[in-house]
This record gives structure tokens, C-alpha cells and sequence, in this order.
């Protein structure tokens, strides 16, 4: 069992303590991240974007997301670890969700799911929770349907958006969420689905008034590029450390400066001297 689990969660809750949630991917960034105290590591399907380069979430595959979320688990020894449902692999029937949420948890060891989705999916989460697999919830900016909503944007500014955002969110509560993503919501109405459901509520981008923030590992270490989101803040430019450490390798070994005969092997002078005999 990790430390962090949905019993800890609605109680970090209901006491008022902060949940805190990161990405990872692979086992060496999990291992850091759980060390970190971080209590929940999403392995988010945007490995698709920061990891594999694809343009969008949509192409991930389950085999993708099977083989890094078992890395990270590996890694995590203390944090629950949540796994991303990739596009079209729990929206075509209660079946096929339940078949491959089942398949997280039994091949690599996860904790939980997480699906995009509101009152549509609330019958395949009801589903997943009522065998005993924990899922969190996704709404709002729900990467997944990018195509749908033409483009990244901030949901829940307009009356209609906002009151379809809070039914969304209390559907997902009742059919047994434990942790609900709010992703670039206002941070008003954030605040006010936090205070209507139980289930533990996660932002990025959703301000403070969450019970807990997420963020994208790459976007918070300076991974992603130039470029950091609105919803980000960069605590690290790992990217330009990285940079600095290739190019003073490629440097040393250009100018005979590595290796040096620390990191060299030697072998028995009786040894060399038969080789030397042989020639
Ligand atoms: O895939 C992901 O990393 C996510 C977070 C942005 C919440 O879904």
C-alpha cells in the first residue's frame, strides 16, 4: 500500500491540508517526485506531448501508457499513482473501460484511473468504482476533445458552460469519483464545485480554491521549451542545465579532456607484457 491513498485524500480534505500532484513518466522522475513527498503522481496521457512528440494527446496508445505507468510505479514507493485513460479506450462501452481499467491496475500496478468526461461517462465510472477500481475524474479544458472545442481554451466562462461544468462535476461525484480534475476552469466556479462535491478536487489552471493543484513535470522544470503556460510557473530551467552538461561532454571528448585515466580500467602488467611477446 503507498502512504497516499483515497482514505488520506478525503481526509487531507476535510481537514482543509492541500493535495499535491505532479506528473511523471518513467521510473528515475518518479522515484524523485515520490521522494519529494508528493502525494499523487499522475502519469498523464501528456506523455503523448512531453515524452513521445505528438502534437496532441490523441494518439496514445494503452500499451504506451501501460509500459510507462509500470515504470513508474516501480519508482513510487509512498504516492498513490494515478493512470490516464487514452482517447477512445473507455468511450465506446462500460465493457471496454471496465476491460482496460482493469488492465492498469492488474499489469502495472497503479492505484487509479483517471478518464476525461462528465454526465457521459458517470455510468462507466459508476462501473470502474462499483468492482473496487478508484477513478478520478476530468473536466473542463479536457485535452482529449481539443478538436471539439477548437482549440485550448479556458471552459466555464458562460453561464451555460458554467452550470454544465458544475452538473458534470456532480454527476461524477455520484457515481463515485474520489478526485475530480478541474482543468483551466475560472477559479471562482472551481471554488464552488470544491465546496458542492466530496470528492477531492484537483486544479491546473483552476486557481487556488481547489483542494489540490496538478502540474505538468516539464512545464515546472523548464522541459517544455521556451514557452511556459499561464497555468504554470517554472521552478527550474533543467532544460538549459541539460543543454550546458551535453555540450561541455561533447567539448571534453572533442579535446581528449574525457575520458582521463580516473575513469579508465588498467589491466596486469604480466598481461600486457604476453600480448606484447605475441605480436
Ligand atoms: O495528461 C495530463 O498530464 C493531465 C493533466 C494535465 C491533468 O491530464
Amino acid at each position: 500500500m503507498p502512504k497516499t491513498t483515497t482514505a488520506t485524500l478525503r481526509q487531507k480534505k476535510a481537514d482543509g491540508a492541500k493535495v499535491t500532484m505532479l506528473t511523471a513518466y518513467d521510473y528515475a522522475t518518479a522515484r524523485l517526485v515520490d521522494a519529494a513527498g508528493i502525494d499523487v503522481i499522475l502519469v498523464g496521457d501528456s506523455l503523448g506531448n512531453t515524452i513521445l512528440g505528438y502534437e496532441t494527446t490523441l494518439p496514445v496508445t494503452m500499451e504506451e501508457m501501460l509500459h510507462h505507468t509500470a515504470a513508474v510505479t516501480r519508482g513510487a514507493s509512498d504516492a498513490m499513482v494515478i493512470a490516464d485513460m487514452p482517447f477512445m479506450t473507455y468511450q465506446i462501452g462500460k465493457k471496454q473501460a471496465l476491460g482496460n481499467a482493469g488492465r492498469f491496475l492488474k499489469e502495472t500496478g497503479c492505484h487509479a484511473v483517471k478518464l476525461e468526461g462528465g454526465v457521459q461517462m458517470a455510468k462507466t465510472v459508476a462501473a470502474c468504482v462499483g468492482v473496487g477500481i478508484p477513478v478520478c475524474g476530468h473536466i473542463g479544458l479536457t485535452p482529449q476533445s481539443v478538436h471539439q472545442f477548437g482549440g485550448f481554451r479556458v471552459q466555464g466562462r458562460q453561464v451555460g458552460q458554467a452550470k454544465r461544468l458544475l452538473a458534470d462535476a456532480e454527476a461524477l461525484d455520484e457515481a463515485g469519483a474520489f478526485m475530480i480534475v478541474l482543468e483551466c476552469v475560472p477559479a471562482d466556479l472551481a471554488r464552488i464545485v470544491t465546496e458542492r462535491v466530496e470528492a477531492v478536487t484537483i486544479g491546473i489552471g483552476a486557481g487556488a480554491g481547489c483542494d489540490g493543484q496538478v502540474q505538468v513535470l516539464a512545464d515546472i522544470l523548464g522541459l517544455a521549451g521556451e514557452r511556459v503556460p499561464k497555468h504554470a510557473k517554472r521552478y527550474a530551467d533543467v532544460g538549459k542545465t541539460i543543454a550546458e552538461a551535453i555540450g561541455a561532454y561533447k567539448s571534453d571528448v572533442e579535446a581528449g579532456a574525457f575520458p582521463t585515466d580516473a575513469n579508465a580500467f588498467g589491466i596486469d602488467e604480466g598481461v600486457l607484457a604476453e600480448l606484447r611477446d605475441k605480436d
